[in-house]
């Protein structure tokens, strides 16, 4: 491929004239810090989205008026590649992510990306940034597109022009060990008629303020309540959250307030195919707690994309914290492996969430 060259079905390409990889010590990464060498990019305006392009990686520039700056129209997605022993790359449920930035994109009224556009695009960059995706379990390229208004305005409404990127960050671990987490009771993640369901930039933004404080307090993240009562358990912020109490698994539904991880729908589809009691329903706080006490509370764990699945050790509410056992070979452990045996190829997949690239 020379440096520059537009491919059969329009998406240019320009290469970057060195590669980083040299640099990298793929043995001590820090989640999220490192990039590969190119990005996929397409530009909005005039109603259409604009040919794409793939581009050496590197800082942007725009207007410092761009309504993304200001008034906080952004989303993205997380989703991994991963490569099996043999070198092949596979992706997990794309569609899943595709639909979900389309969902997330109307919330906040921006417009829809072709799934030709995404489908092409990255697999061109998987392909060109390969030898970034690091065989061996725990290892993966984690991949986050996103869309920005860059509208140069100051005016408060939506934007008519947007960038589609996806960047590539080569990761292992997003948590070390197990985590403790507080319960809120008073702030909030999410509303009733809200963004909550959406991966907009801005519902995470406002989880590092009540995170910190909860931090202060020895806790790694919060578990979010309903907004109104603060009596039943939504999600983690950055995973959604299971229990087990006894041998039946909980988890919350998905509504307008929870976003709908692509994580947490897959164990539960493993978990009813494998016979597992589970109750997808509202989990009232104070059962957990009830639970806790009198050790009916056997595991906790949260599920998202970037964490996998993260065992939870201990619970924080209202000033009393809850030791949760950690089992080695506990519903956690077993659902870890039995997505990622899917996801590295090492397992039949009976559901066809693997999508070789
Ligand atoms: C993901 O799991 O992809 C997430 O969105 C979490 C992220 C905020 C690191």
């Amino acid at each position: 491929m020379n440096k520059e060259t537009t491919l059969s079905n329009g998406l240019k390409i320009t290469k970057a004239a060195s590669s980083k990889i040299n640099e990298v010590d793929f043995k001590n990464i820090d989640f999220g810090k490192i990039f590969t060498d190119h990005m996929f990019v397409c530009h909005y305006n005039n109603g259409k989205w604009q040919q794409p392009e793939i581009v050496p990686y590197g800082p942007i520039q725009l207007d410092p008026s761009a309504r993304v700056f200001h008034y906080g129209q952004a989303v993205f997605e997380g989703m991994k590649a991963y490569k099996d022993n043999s070198g092949n790359t596979f992706l997990f449920r794309p569609d899943e992510n595709f639909n979900r930035i389309n969902k997330s994109s109307e919330r906040l009224a921006m417009p829809a990306f072709p799934k030709e556009f995404f489908d092409t695009g990255l697999e061109t960059l998987l392909d060109m940034d390969n030898e970034w995706i690091k065989p061996g379990m725990g290892n993966s390229l984690y991949i986050r597109p996103f869309v920005i208004a860059t509208e140069a305005s100051v005016m408060a409404s939506e934007a008519n022009s947007y960038t589609f990127y996806i960047i590539c960050s080569p990761a292992q671990a997003y948590y070390e060990g197990e985590v403790d987490v507080l319960i809120a009771d008073f702030f909030s993640r999410s509303a009733s008629g809200g963004i909550g369901y959406a991966k907009a930039a801005g519902n995470y933004a406002a989880q590092f303020y009540p995170t910190n404080l909860a931090k202060e307090k020895g806790y790694d993240q919060i578990i979010w309540t309903d907004s109104s009562s603060h009596k039943y358990i939504e999600e983690a912020g950055t995973m959604n959250i299971f229990f087990r109490i006894n041998d039946t698994l909980l988890t919350a539904p998905t509504s307008e307030r929870i976003l709908d991880g692509i994580t947490r729908k897959s164990i539960l589809d493993l978990a009813n195919k494998e016979g597992f009691n589970v109750e997808v329903r509202n989990i009232e706080v104070t059962e957990i707690i009830k639970a806790a006490e009198n050790g009916n509370l056997k595991e906790v764990f949260g599920a998202g994309t970037a964490a996998v699945v993260s065992v939870i050790k201990g619970i924080g509410f209202k000033d009393k914290h809850y030791k949760v056992p950690v089992l080695q070979d506990g519903y956690a452990q077993h659902f870890k492996k039995s997505l990622t045996n899917i996801q590295y190829n090492l397992a039949e997949d009976s559901f066809g969430w693997r999508v070789k690239v």
